[in-house]
């Protein structure tokens, strides 16, 4: 395989009253392209990663909104897959790279959340779940079903859990694009305001608006950062068809796929962008990537084991949990932020993790030089 990132560009996460969303893809067509130094004739398609843009923003046809921003109009697609969109955008792109139809493409993927009141917004994610099954809930409250089996099950512990939180604040401190530049005490996890119990206000990631692009190609370039694998894993929308509530299946199968194809294994990948939307979601993230055994994780991390010094450095960016989660942006955000940190030479292998929803859809992406 020889797909290269060429160009990356992150806007800052955050809520931002001042740009609508017509501005954050502007700022995204052109950071990516700044930062490629390419012409923008050159770009031969284009993937848009959304999640709910009607619901927000009573904008939909968001492809055709991306590429009006060229004077040539790029055939453009939007993606829909929850807060998997990004991911999954990613893999449409590398598809038909690799299929040879195209040879530079752009994906960029863009939420602008706070237009609409939290609890409007909280029912738009909401869609995102199971209507028949699970009609009424929230993601705090599916996740909390989750954390809740992980802790009485593994024996993960409150103190566990804000380990997660106190840790990818620590590293949002570092990343200017990040939406929150607080540190906080495993006391100030645990005494948050209740949000779905066990699940806190600081357990959870927040509401956002953001852009991100990358722009990948075929094309022989000077750029360092390669596609190496992929994989895309999907199990049923809803929590009670699931077989286990302690793992997510669809990272299991989608890390299987994108080891495979890179010929690499966990031990190798020194950096992770994982999808912790919650604070057990990325203890369930880095045990079903294989990267910790089952029910082990939650311990490690509180013992520094997913940080610099540590096994594996997990969430650089701050994660969804600090850094921000503007849905449709964020897998983007985390090849990104990955991409560009192979291109400072900081490191040599790394691994991106989008899921969708409760763990129905899931993305994985392996980036090295
Ligand atoms: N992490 C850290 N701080 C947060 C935060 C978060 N997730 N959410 C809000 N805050 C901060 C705000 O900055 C604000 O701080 P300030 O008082 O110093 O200005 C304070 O907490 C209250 O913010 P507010 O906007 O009133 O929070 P809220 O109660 O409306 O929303 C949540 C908090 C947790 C309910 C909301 O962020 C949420 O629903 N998150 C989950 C999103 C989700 O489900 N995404 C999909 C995942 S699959």
């Amino acid at each position: 395989m020889n797909i290269k990132v060429i160009g990356n560009y992150i806007g800052k996460f955050a809520e931002l009253w001042e740009q609508s969303l017509t501005d954050l893809i502007k700022e995204g067509v052109e950071g990516v392209l700044a930062d490629a130094q390419i012409d923008p004739k050159s770009i031969d398609a284009i993937f848009v990663a959304n999640k709910a843009s009607g619901s927000f923003n009573n904008q939909r046809h968001l492809g055709a909104l991306v590429s009006e921003q060229f004077a040539h109009f790029p055939p453009a697609m939007r993606i829909e897959g929850a807060c998997a969109s990004g991911g999954l955008a990613m893999l449409a792109a590398e598809q038909a790279l690799l299929s040879g139809v195209y040879k530079t493409v752009l994906v960029l993927g863009v939420e602008k959340m706070t237009d609409v009141s939290g609890s409007e917004t909280a029912a738009i994610l909401a869609t995102a779940a199971s209507r028949e099954k699970e009609y009424g809930s929230t993601f705090p409250a599916l996740y909390a079903i989750l954390a809740n089996y992980h802790m009485n099950k593994y024996g993960t512990t409150r103190e566990q859990l804000s380990s997660v939180v106190v840790k990818n604040h620590l590293h949002a401190f570092d990343n200017p694009k990040a939406q929150f530049h607080k540190k906080f005490t495993l006391e100030d996890v645990a005494n948050s305001a209740m949000v779905a119990s066990p699940l806190r206000l600081l357990d959870c990631s927040p509401i956002s608006d953001g852009v991100a692009a990358v722009i990948l190609s075929s094309k022989p370039s000077s750029r360092k950062a390669k596609i190496l694998g992929f994989g895309h894993g999907q199990d049923t929308l809803a929590l009670a068809d699931r077989q286990d509530l302690g793992r997510l299946a669809a990272t299991e199968k989608a890390a299987k796929q994108a080891f495979l194809m890179a010929k690499l294994s966990q031990t190798d990948i020194q950096v992770a962008e994982v999808h912790d939307c919650f604070s057990i979601a990325e203890i369930l993230a880095v045990e079903d990537l294989g990267f910790f055994a089952k029910g082990k994780a939650a311990a490690a991390i509180a013992k520094g084991k997913a940080t610099y010094g540590g096994q594996i450095v997990i969430n650089p960016s701050g994660g969804l949990k600090a850094c921000g989660h503007p849905v449709g942006a964020t897998g983007v955000k985390q090849i990104a932020f990955l991409a560009n940190l192979i291109e400072k030479g900081k490191f040599e292998r790394v691994l991106a993790h989008n899921v969708g929803g409760s763990g129905a859809t899931a993305a994985v992406n392996i980036l090295g030089i």
